[in-house]
């Protein structure tokens, strides 16, 4: 029996959740939305980092056997304090993010959207450079889309032309990759679908983030076997909101999310 906790500022998380239920079928899930605190994206990375380290502690008590920071500000901010922390592995999103883009990219050409955190601490492009110094990488900060996401809206004219006027910064550049740096934008691929030239791939960290996690499941010989594994959900937020709009993201219903805010 293997739990996987995860946590992200919001919904994003479930973007990494539905993947693991993808590729992991037989694990229960530990999910921590710190929906009444995000976005992240503004905040400083000592708040970031104690934000974290509540919700691992908080997670810790779940008896999770592994953890997944299923948020890119938040593994920028806070993986390098916490990942030897703790009893268990404590994986971020970004070095699978950057896997994903070199293994998808054919001209080194890479675009990642992501939260100002994220963008402005450059870790993609970083992360990208020290395994191809030859790649170009164009970073934007897209905040408005995490704010959308949060409160519920995926889609409709106000997200089309918002996800169309951030991509527009991508046209001529000759990107043919772009990665999806944040866990809530995924939510939105559909959409960034139709603002991006048809052959741009989408990369999306979950997947590589998950195969990542099962490896390292099968190295600790641990057995993902649950015929009926059990998702627990919490939120800092609006538990009512999460489960409309969480069960929107996760593409199941949610029965049941508990409010747990972790302010000292
Ligand atoms: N989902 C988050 C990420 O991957 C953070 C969004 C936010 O809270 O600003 O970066």
């Amino acid at each position: 029996m293997v739990t996987v906790g995860l946590f992200d500022s919001g919904f994003g998380g479930l973007t990494v959740v539905r993947e693991v239920k993808r590729q992991l079928p037989g694990a229960n899930v530990e999910f921590y939305g710190d929906n009444g605190r995000a976005p992240y994206g503004p905040l400083s990375k000592e708040t970031i980092v104690g934000y974290a380290r509540q919700i691992l502690d908080f997670l810790a008590g779940k008896k999770v056997d592994i953890v997944i920071i299923a948020c890119n500000t938040a593994t920028v901010a806070s993986w390098e304090e916490v990942k030897d922390q703790y009893p268990f592995p404590v994986l971020g999103v970004i070095k699978p993010g950057v896997r994903a883009a070199l293994a998808a990219t054919r001209n080194k050409k890479i675009g990642v959207i992501a939260t100002n955190f994220t963008i402005e601490s450059e870790a993609h492009k970083s992360g990208i450079q020290a395994i191809d110094p030859k790649a170009e990488v164009i970073g934007l900060a897209c905040p408005k889309l995490v704010l959308l996401v949060e409160s519920g809206k995926t889609s409709g004219p106000e997200v089309e032309e918002a996800v169309s006027c951030y991509l527009k910064t991508f046209k001529s550049t000759g990107i043919d990759t772009l990665v999806l740096g944040c866990t809530h934008y995924p939510v939105l691929t559909d959409i960034i679908r139709r603002y991006l030239d048809p052959d741009v791939v989408i990369v999306d960290p979950a997947v590589e983030t998950v195969t990542e996690i099962k490896k390292l499941i099968a190295k600790k010989g641990l057995v993902v076997d649950c015929a009926y594994p059990v998702y627990n959900f919490y939120t800092s937020g609006d538990p009512e909101l999460f489960v409309k709009v969480g069960s929107m993201i996760l593409g199941w219903p949610i029965d049941k999310v508990e409010k747990v805010v972790l302010d000292a």
